[in-house]
């Protein structure tokens, strides 16, 4: 099969790493990946509990059977070391820090024999990061689904692949066997993959955020703070959110300013969210979204990723190279 320094290290027969999605990505989402030969993480948003990781690790771990991972957000743990005491705890073997500085938390996760990464959204934040001891630097492209920066997946997986020594993971619209087999290809140890996990009967998505995500084009995504804006989450500006267009992102994309004080819009949003009305509320999804056509458990779409990319790859090898692995 597919053989990396990721596979080595974390001991997991894909390389493929299961996104942390806050408020999607909980313990069964996690196990699930993992069954199916990755490795799966829990999301912990910025208005999550200690008690979600009390709660979700066993689920993930399958009572202490299974490796799972942590993604923690760098800018909510300066104001919350709570979650990075629960997370410790929890004993995963992988923790993301994302979204600011990672350096303040990687001393105390190595002491707990815990491998660190990092999502980082250009060159400066991937040096950054290895300088800081991170053991995987993710490369995540503004293609991806969730909180993210502005250069695309292809052109960062470059300059990161050439900017640190540390291995290097891809993450931002790979949601198929060639999109990993890209990734692979071009040096990558492995995917992080978000948005393809959102249809699984594992993730924690209502009903009717599965159908428009299954109904979703990769066109109708967009890059927005509107959501954070609206429910007063001060996300650093930096980082806006790739999420489906709605009605809600067409009314006040541009607007940020008018509609932080807008109290019956941000009511408006509130109140969808609970009715699981999703022409106002969010999804967050990238562009791979256009690729998401069926809703298979997590375990099927990361065996279809590993399996699908080690016979492209073969197969690309033989077509490219007439048969030889090796140019000669
Ligand atoms: C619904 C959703 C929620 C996310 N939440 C988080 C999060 O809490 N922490 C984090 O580090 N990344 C989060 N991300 C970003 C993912 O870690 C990852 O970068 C992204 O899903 C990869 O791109 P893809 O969605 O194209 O596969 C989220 C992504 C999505 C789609």
């Amino acid at each position: 099969m597919l053989h990396t320094e990721l596979t080595d290290r974390l001991g997991i027969v894909m390389p493929i790493i299961g996104a942390p999605m806050g408020g999607v990505a909980h313990g069964r989402l996690a196990r699930a990946v993992t069954e199916g030969g990755g490795l799966g993480m829990i999301g912990v948003g910025s208005t999550a509990t200690p008690e979600l990781i009390d709660r979700e690790a066993p689920v993930a771990s399958d009572n202490g059977r299974l490796p799972f991972g942590i993604g923690l957000m760098a800018w909510a743990l300066d104001n919350r070391p709570e979650l990075l005491d629960a997370t410790v705890v929890a004993h995963p073997m992988l923790v993301s820090i994302s979204f600011g500085s990672s350096g303040p938390y990687v001393g105390a996760l190595h002491a707990a024999g815990i491998t660190v990464a990092s999502q980082v959204q250009d060159a400066t934040g991937a040096v950054t990061a290895a300088d800081a001891g991170v053991d995987i630097v993710v490369a995540q492209g503004t293609d991806a689904g969730g909180h993210t920066g502005t250069v695309g997946t292809l052109p960062l997986l470059q300059l990161v692949l050439d900017a640190v020594d540390v291995p290097v993971v891809a993450a931002g619209g790979i949601a198929t066997a060639r999109g990993l087999a890209a990734a692979l290809a071009a040096g990558a140890v492995g995917a992080w993959v978000g948005t393809c996990l959102l249809a699984c009967p594992e993730a924690n998505t209502k009903p009717e955020a599965r159908a428009k995500v299954l109904a979703a084009r990769e066109t109708d995504t967009v890059l927005t703070r509107v959501f954070d804006v609206a429910q007063g989450i001060p996300w650093p500006e930096r980082f806006a959110g790739r999420a489906l267009r709605n009605r809600f992102t067409d009314a006040w994309l541009g607007r940020e300013t008018e509609l932080a004080d807008d109290a019956g819009a941000r009511r408006e949003l509130v109140e969808a969210r609970g009715a699981g009305a999703f022409d106002t509320a969010y999804i967050y999804a990238g562009q791979g979204v256009g690729l998401v056509r069926q809703s298979v458990s997590a375990a099927q779409v990361v065996r279809d990723l590993g399996e699908g990319a080690a016979s492209f790859l073969a197969e690309r090898f033989d077509a490219l190279f007439g048969g030889e692995l090796r140019p000669r």
